[in-house]
């Protein structure tokens, strides 16, 4: 388990430490922010900062207990649609997509990643994920409850952290992992938009976007189910076996979605065209206007399959999780009909067809988990034991002798 070392001397921590609380100068400027990995330079300025204790991440504690999950019925706003506003809605966003420059797919990843190979830097990137896990929360909490009450949303803080949460998993997908790993948070719409924006940048990565694409696709996957806050609650946390006219109120939260989006100003360009289209599927079966293949913006076919697999992975009132590998082979039997299959591919090689987090049997006998897949051999990913002595991540791709047999 992960919690913080409270007021731990400055001249007991040691570097590769790493804090649990930002740090401030007597002025009230940052020193450091939270998740920040200590080094000597670094210890050094906060000692001449006049800095004597810090708040580190320690294994050995529970963590803190996450906020507590928002009250939806408090902020719902019901609202219908003439049909003149439905028509408005659905040819602004035609409009987009046609003029709209496509992001350029270069189908292989921008960086390699750099992988852990020690317990140390794997710690690391642990307490990374905590305090990246913890901020994301924060920060996507504070934005939907300004959405949901009306109230004008700080697009330069949530633009920043999107900015600090790309450039992490772009270079440390094993931070991702860790954050999918850890346990969900109790908010269905909050930790559906995270989960669907890890796996969104996880899928830009492999499809080879640069930073700014990532950001601006970030965005639109945190954002894209947005329109729920203007379906009753007790719709959403039970979306299967409802009568039709329930269902279609669901399916109303794309054209809620495009009409929130559509006031504000900073939204990236995609963001209001993927809450209105990430329901359409590949084969013009979805809604809500039967849209087909290439007719659909790009951002909205990464964030339908991702959107997918963060639900069908996730627990609901009504059905249990799926393990990662089922969810994969339920999600490539789509392919070409729900899901576009070049995305679908992208999603394999950068999940793994053991998918991050999953647990899985090795030929050896052991139990691992799932730490990163490996683009080259999707069935080989990165793997770490379960139940032994030492932490030291396996990469299967350089480790022939050993195969996972089956997920556990
Ligand atoms: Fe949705």
């Amino acid at each position: 388990m992960l919690g913080i070392r409270n007021n731990v001397p400055i001249d007991s921590v040691e570097p590769g430490d790493v804090l649990s609380e930002p740090v401030f100068d007597s002025s009230g400027n940052i020193l450091l922010p939270a998740g920040a990995v200590l080094t000597q330079r670094r210890l050094h300025h906060l000692r001449s900062n006049g800095i004597t204790a810090l708040r580190l991440a320690d294994p050995e504690h529970p963590i803190e207990r996450d906020p507590a999950p928002i009250d939806w019925h408090r902020f719902l706003r019901l609202r219908s649609f003439t049909e003149t506003e439905i028509r408005n809605l659905s040819s602004r966003i035609d409009e987009k997509v046609r003029v709209g420059e496509e992001p350029v797919v270069r189908n292989h990843r921008s960086r390699i990643p750099t992988l852990p190979r020690d317990e140390k830097t794997l710690r690391r990137c642990w307490y990374q994920a905590v305090s990246l896990r913890r901020k994301a929360i924060e920060v996507c909490r504070d934005a939907f409850v300004r959405f949901a009450g009306g109230n004008q949303v700080d697009f330069c803080s949530l633009r920043d952290f999107i900015s600090n949460f790309v450039s992490t998993g772009a270079e440390n997908p094993i931070v991702f992992t860790a954050m999918l790993v850890l346990r969900s948070y109790d908010d269905q719409l909050v930790d559906q938009a995270l989960r669907t924006a890890l796996y969104s940048v996880l899928i830009g990565c492999e499809l080879g976007y640069d930073e700014k694409t990532l950001c601006d696709l970030c965005e639109a996957a945190l954002l894209h189910d947005i329109g729920m806050i203007r379906v009753r609650p007790r719709l959403w946390r039970r979306a299967e076996h409802l009568p039709l006219n329930e269902r279609l109120e669901i399916q109303k939260h794309v054209l809620h979605g495009a009409d929130i989006l559509s006031q504000i100003s900073e939204t990236a360009f995609w963001t209001e065209v993927v809450a209105y289209q990430h329901h359409e599927h590949w084969n013009g079966e979805g809604y809500p206007r039967g849209k087909r293949g290439h007719g659909i913006a790009v951002f909205a076919r990464i964030v339908a399959v991702a959107d997918y697999f963060a639900g069908r992975t996730s627990p609901r009132p009504h059905r249990k999780p799926l393990r990662p590998y089922e969810a994969m082979r339920k999600i490539l039997s789509e392919s070409g009909q729900r899901f576009d299959p070049t995305i679908l591919s992208a999603f394999l090689r950068a999940v793994g067809l053991y998918p991050i987090g999953s647990d899985v049997i090795l030929s050896d006998g052991s139990t691992a988990v799932v730490l990163a897949a490996d683009s080259r051999l999707p069935y080989r990913p990165v793997v770490l034991r379960k139940n032994s002595e030492t932490i030291a991540p396996i990469s299967l791709a350089e480790v022939p002798d050993i195969v996972i047999l089956r997920a556990a």
